[in-house]
């Protein structure tokens, strides 16, 4: 109970921060263990970023000089593998020119491509955060083009505020014809759209992947985040476990070597200890038992070693919804016909019910789902 008490306290607000740490719960004291936890939960925007100082001020420059030229026509792509904090850093960044009076006022949208259900539903969304109104992907498409290329009046554009829209897993925004990326980064160098662009990927490539017409658009300013070394994994969570007397130096250090011999990804780092502590907890919990003092290198070996086996587990979780409501089709029609084949036929129908019996969704049209 202390635990998922402590993960609810960790978790602060949607993003999960400003809430501080929680020593005291209901007039009950967490444990420490439970307090690591909590502390060791990834958080969107974390209040520090030990070890990402460089890219978060080049980061915060590029924006600060942007916005000051009124948004428009400036983008900054980011790539780097999972976990090396680049979502992080640019809501970090953007948090801190929020407080900048020196600035002019700007807006931020936040469209992340793995969750769309098509690349085209980022204008739905976009048209619906600066407008309010919803339109299909096709009218929506019009309406931004409408407004974003219109000529004006010089020095007026239709909004007086800048929009920063920050497109996370961008490469899922690629089409055959790359027209979607094309026409959103188009906008942005209009000076009409007030709008610059902070596209995210894991890609390094990506803007060379492109057809060259899209490429000098996308690949102005680039940065690019480096997987963390094991030197920078034990530096970030130390910091978050700052003041508490948790952790064993040793268990930290032995996580901190192992993901960066893998990935560098902090956040698998963080996982781990963060069930390490929680195995802890269970420990000190257990009759018996004699409590350990501190998260052990036999703790993060054990944590280590189940999340291992939840790479499946994991693997469908982050699914986009699509791809997750087709997995459970084939599985759901392959049980009613007993049989391990699926035909498109029935896998489509059966996709198609779900979505507009069940989930008021949209369903793939038949080139997106043979795709
Ligand atoms: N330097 C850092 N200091 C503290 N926490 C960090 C740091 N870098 C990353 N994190 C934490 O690690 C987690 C993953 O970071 P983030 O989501 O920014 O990674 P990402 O590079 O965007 O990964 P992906 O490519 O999977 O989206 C987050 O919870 C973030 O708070
Ligand atoms: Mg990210």
């Amino acid at each position: 109970a202390s635990l998922t008490e402590a993960a609810r306290l960790g978790g602060g607000g949607s993003d999960g921060s400003g809430a501080g740490w929680a020593l005291h719960s209901r007039g009950r004291t967490l444990s420490k263990f439970a307090e690591a936890a909590a502390c060791l939960t990834p958080r969107a925007a974390p209040e520090r970023m030990p070890c990402r100082e460089r890219e978060r001020a080049e980061v915060l420059s590029a924006l600060r000089a942007a916005l000051v030229e009124d948004g428009s026509g400036s983008s900054l792509y980011l790539s780097g593998t999972p976990g090396t904090g680049k979502t992080a850093t640019v809501h970090h960044a953007l948090r801190e020119l929020a407080t900048e009076p020196a600035l002019p006022a700007f807006r931020t949208i936040e469209i992340n491509g793995m969750k769309l259900s098509s690349p085209q539903q980022v204008y739905t969304l976009l048209w619906e955060a600066i407008s309010g109104m919803h339109a299909s992907p096709t009218r929506a498409m019009q309406c931004l083009e409408r407004r974003f290329c219109e000529s004006q009046p010089k020095g007026k554009r239709k909004s007086k505020m800048a929009t920063v829209l920050l497109l996370d897993e961008l490469d899922y925004l690629v089409t055959r014809t790359q027209s979607v990326i094309y026409n959103l980064f188009e906008w942005a160098t209009s000076s009409a759209s007030g709008m610059l662009i902070i596209g995210i990927s894991n890609t390094m490539d990506l803007p060379e992947r492109l057809l060259p017409r899209v490429h000098s658009r996308v690949g102005i300013h680039r940065i690019n985040f480096f997987p963390y070394a094991h030197a920078d994994i034990a530096a970030i969570i130390g910091d978050r476990l700052t003041n508490l007397d948790a952790f064993n130096a040793s268990g930290i250090e032995l996580c901190a070597r192992k993901v960066a011999s893998v990935s560098g990804d902090v956040r698998r780092a963080l996982e781990v200890c963060r069930l390490a502590a929680q195995l802890a907890e269970r420990q000190a919990l257990e009759r018996g038992a004699s409590p350990p003092e501190h998260v052990t290198i036999s703790h993060i070996d054990a944590a280590a070693r189940q999340l291992r086996g939840s790479v499946v587990a994991r693997a469908v979780t982050e699914l986009p919804v699509h791809q997750l409501l087709l997995l459970t089709s084939v599985l759901l029609v392959s049980s009613s016909t007993g049989r391990a084949e699926v035909d498109t036929e029935s896998l489509s129908a059966h996709h198609r019910g779900v979505c507009l019996q069940h989930l008021c969704l949209e369903p793939l049209s038949p080139s997106e789902l043979s795709e």
